[in-house]
């Protein structure tokens, strides 16, 4: 599901290695989170060590508990190995207790995952059974959930498990990470595969992540626009989408309720999040004419194209066709026309510029009549278009309200969303049921 296709890297970034230090690259919004994750006994058991790398990557700290079961498919070396850490197995065995207090590991953590999840390990779940570690360990545990279940697809369809999952799911805490279809270990070809680690991942950090934005219904816009010459020609501008896909999956992470309008990019579609496609800036401001109303703020992330070719031929022209002049018109501004309707009460614009100073960003709020702007450079080879990371000074109309220095986008898309929920929580009540004037 996640992890479509990514665009290929430019020729600066082709043959350069990971940045590991911290806030570079890597989305390290786990740091200082304690994981514990609990495998138990399935197939699946073997992509539990690569998950521990995942967590890791994210600046996770993650502690290992095996079932007995799983010990047959993966052994407790491989987890001490990659985590660093020593593995809990069995409960009350001779020295592991007293070095490795069940009690002690259900307090410690920030959140708990069981991947992969069998059908006998979520039935104890649901039911509060607590016959070995790590299910003592789980019914001791008042930290969230996580759940990636995996198994034949006849077990994950049985009704038994079924009730078990929905009882799951609806306890407070719980993520539930469906499995994915596909070819099973069984040899048949049906749900029961365990979900992309990355997915997993994402899930982990929906669990941890505070809920300072629930409530909010946020319309995020990302990616180019796309302005067709004829079938195989446009105009368009640089734009990867990466910076609105962060504000929306850290939103989604955060409680909000988010609707991303995206242009035509190469991105995994952030989960739990309504994703909206268009291509060209008209098809854009329809989109937005139709969630605005119903939403309480807007980040407008998105780079519209200002000019658009006056006429769209339906086939492909020949060269000579083409002529040596494009007659153009212009787009709407469409970040402007809702900053005059005061649609939606909160709006956060962007603005792309490659020369130095706060004057254009200015300009551009007042212009547009937005309270927030994300000035963001253009022109340096290590942030921006493309790269994983960006440096913004936000705007508003009395001058900077931050700086948010050379970082992750998820990381800069927390902090232009730390500023949107202080502002969010000032804002008056809109009277129950009303859409917003
Ligand atoms: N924007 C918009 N509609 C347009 C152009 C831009 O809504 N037709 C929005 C962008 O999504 C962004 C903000 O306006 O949030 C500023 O975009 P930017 O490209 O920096 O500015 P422009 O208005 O295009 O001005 P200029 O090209 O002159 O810098």
């Amino acid at each position: 599901l996640l992890h479509a296709r990514r665009p290929t890297p430019g020729p600066r970034r082709a043959y350069q290695a990971p940045d590991r230090r911290p806030g570079r690259r890597v989305p390290n919004v786990l740091t200082g989170k304690r994981i514990l994750l609990v495998v138990t006994g399935g197939i699946a058991a073997y992509k539990a060590a690569e998950l521990v790398r995942v967590l890791q990557r994210h600046n996770a700290t993650v502690r290992v508990a095996l079932t007995a079961a799983a010990t047959r498919f993966v052994t407790p070396l491989t987890f001490e190995a990659l985590s660093g850490q020593p593995v809990a197995t069995e409960l009350f065995a001779p020295g592991e207790e007293s070095q490795i207090n069940h009690i002690q590991l259900a307090r410690e953590a920030d959140c708990l995952v069981v991947a992969p999840a069998t059908a006998n390990f979520l039935a104890k779940l649901s039911w509060g059974l607590a016959d070995d570690l790590p299910s003592t360990v789980a019914l001791a545990c008042r930290a969230p959930l996580v759940l990636a279940p995996a198994m034949n697809v006849a077990m994950l369809e049985h009704p038994a498990t079924q009730d078990n999952l929905r009882r799951l799911a609806a306890r407070p805490g719980v993520v539930l990470v469906s499995p994915a279809a596909g070819e099973l270990a069984c040899g048949e070809i049906g749900a029961g595969r365990l979900a992309p680690l990355e997915e997993i991942a994402e899930a982990v950090l929906v669990a941890t992540s505070p809920k300072d934005l629930d409530g909010l219904r946020l319309l995020v816009t990302a990616g180019p626009t796309e302005e067709p010459v004829d079938a195989v020609r446009y105009l368009s501008n640089r734009s990867s989408g990466r910076m609105g896909y962060a504000l929306a999956r850290v939103a989604h992470r955060r409680g909000a309720q988010v609707v991303l309008v995206s242009g035509p990019v190469l991105l995994p579609r952030p989960p739990g999040v309504t994703v909206v496609d268009v291509r060209t800036a008209r098809e854009l401001q329809a989109a937005l004419d139709q969630h605005a109303p119903a939403a309480d703020a807007l980040i407008m992330a998105a780079a519209v194209a200002d000019l658009r070719p006056a006429t769209t031929a339906p086939g492909k022209l020949r060269k000579a066709a083409l002529g040596d002049s494009l007659p153009l018109a212009p787009n709407p501004d469409l970040l402007a026309e809702l900053g005059e309707r005061g649609v939606p009460p909160l709006r956060i614009g962007f603005a792309a510029e490659t020369e130095p100073g706060l004057e254009a960003g200015l300009a551009k709020l007042a212009a547009k009549g937005c309270q927030l702007l994300a000035l963001n450079r253009v022109d340096l080879p290590d942030r921006g278009f493309g790269v994983d990371d960006n440096e913004v000074i936000l705007l508003d109309r009395q001058g900077v309200v931050a700086r948010l220095p050379l970082a992750s986008k998820e990381r800069i898309a927390a902090g232009i969303l730390d500023q949107l929920a202080r502002r969010w929580r000032e804002l008056p009540a809109a009277p129950a049921g009303a859409d917003h004037e």
